[in-house]
C-alpha cells in the first residue's frame, strides 16, 4: 500500500481524527493500534519527544519499528526533538510516512523538507502556540503538511488555547489547497467544531480518546462533532 498516497488523499475527504500514541497503554502496544485500528481512523500520529526540545521524554525509532510492524496504516511522526536533521533518516527507515519538525528547532527549515521529500515521506512543520504563522513564511509553498500547537508541547491533557484558531484560519488561506492543515493539542467533544470550521483537516487527539475508555465510542463522538458542526455550516450557506 502506498501509505502516503493515503495521507495525500486525505485532504480531498473529511477531517480526519488522528490519534497520539502518548496516553496509550505502551504494554500493550500492538493491541491497543489494532483497537484504535478497530475504530476507523486512517492515520497515528506519534509523539516523539526528547526530553530537551520539550521536557519530556518518550520513544524513537525502535518503538515505531514495533508500531509498524503492527499496523499498515500512516504513521504521522511529530518530532518533538532539537536537531531534527540528525535523525530523519532514523524516523524513515522506521517505518514513518509523515515527519513533521518544529519551526522552533531549526535555523533553516527547506533543507529539511527537501530531504524528508527526497526520502518519499510527507513533510511536515509545526508551529508553537507564541509562533507566529510567519515564522513559515521561507518555507509555507514546500511543506506537505503544517501542524499548528494548541497546546505548547510535551505532555497530553492541557487545556486547548483559543489563540490557534485564529492562527488556524489564517494559515488556512495562506496554504495551497493540497497542504494539510493539522491541530494538535486538547482536542475534544469541545473544541473539534471549532478547529474544523477554522480550516483544520487532520485533528490529533490523545486524551479525549485514551482516557475514555471506550476508543470506538470516543471517536464516533468527536465525528459526530464536528459532522455536526460542518452540517450545521453547509444548511447556513
Ligand atoms: C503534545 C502532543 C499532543 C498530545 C495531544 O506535545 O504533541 O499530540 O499528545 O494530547 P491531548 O489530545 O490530550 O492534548
Ligand atoms: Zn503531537
Amino acid at each position: 500500500m502506498d501509505r502516503c498516497r493515503v495521507l495525500r488523499e486525505l485532504r480531498n475527504g473529511p477531517p480526519q481524527i488522528n490519534p497520539s500514541l502518548l496516553a496509550c497503554d505502551f504494554g500493550h502496544l500492538a493491541d491497543e493500534v489494532h483497537a484504535l485500528e478497530d475504530t476507523g481512523v486512517r492515520v497515528l500520529h506519534l509523539d516523539v519527544m526528547d526530553g530537551h526540545f520539550v521536557p519530556n521524554l518518550t520513544y524513537g525509532p525502535s518503538v515505531i519499528r514495533a508500531i509498524r510492524e503492527a499496523t499498515q496504516l500512516p504513521l504521522d511522526a511529530h518530532l518533538m526533538i532539537s536537531n531534527p536533521e540528525k535523525y530523519l533518516d532514523d524516523f524513515a527507515d522506521a517505518g514513518c510516512d509523515s515527519l513533521t519538525f518544529h519551526r522552533e528547532a531549526v535555523a533553516n527549515p527547506l533543507p529539511l523538507v527537501d530531504k524528508i521529500k527526497r526520502r518519499g515521506l510527507l513533510a511536515g512543520i509545526a508551529l508553537n502556540p507564541p509562533t507566529p504563522a510567519e515564522a513559515l513564511d521561507d518555507c509555507i509553498d514546500a511543506c506537505d503538511l503544517v501542524l499548528v500547537m494548541s497546546v505548547m508541547p510535551g505532555f497530553g491533557g492541557q487545556s486547548f488555547e483559543p489563540s490557534a484558531l485564529a492562527k488556524l484560519k489564517h494559515l488556512r488561506s495562506r496554504l495551497a489547497s493540497e497542504t494539510l492543515l493539522s491541530v494538535d493539542g486538547g482536542i475534544n467533544e469541545e473544541t473539534i467544531g471549532d478547529v474544523v470550521e477554522a480550516g483544520a483537516q487532520l485533528l490529533v487527539v490523545g486524551s479525549a480518546i485514551f482516557r475514555s475508555g471506550d476508543y470506538p465510542q470516543a471517536v464516533s463522538r468527536l465525528r459526530r462533532c464536528f459532522e455536526t458542526r460542518t452540517h450545521e455550516a453547509t444548511s447556513r450557506d
